[in-house]
C-alpha cells in the first residue's frame, strides 16, 4: 500500500527499511534511506505508526537498562 503519494512510497518500504541494523529512528531519516525527502509531509504520522509498529519487539533485545525507552535504573 502507498503510505507516501508524493515520493510513492508503500508501507512494506517503510518497513524494509527499518529492518535494517541501522534503523532510522524519524520518518525523515526514513525518507533519507529510501533517497528521498518529505514533500508536504502529510505521510509522516503515518510512517511514524509503522515505524513504532516495525520496532515495537526491539526494545525486549536490549539486555540491560536502556535510557533509550525511558527506563531508569532503580537505585
Ligand atoms: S504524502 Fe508523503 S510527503 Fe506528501
Amino acid at each position: 500500500m502507498i503510505v507516501c503519494s508524493c515520493n510513492v512510497l508503500s508501507d512494506s518500504q517503510v518497513r524494509e527499511t527499518c529492518a535494517r541494523a541501522n534503523a532510522p529512528r524519524s520518518p525523515f531519516q526514513v525518507y533519507q534511506c529510501l533517497g528521498c525527502s518529505p514533500q508536504c509531509g502529510r505521510c509522516a504520522r503515518t510512517i511514524r505508526g509503522i515505524m513504532d509498529e516495525a520496532l515495537k519487539g526491539a526494545c525486549e533485545t536490549c539486555p540491560a537498562v536502556c535510557p533509550a525507552a525511558g527506563v531508569v535504573p532503580a537505585e
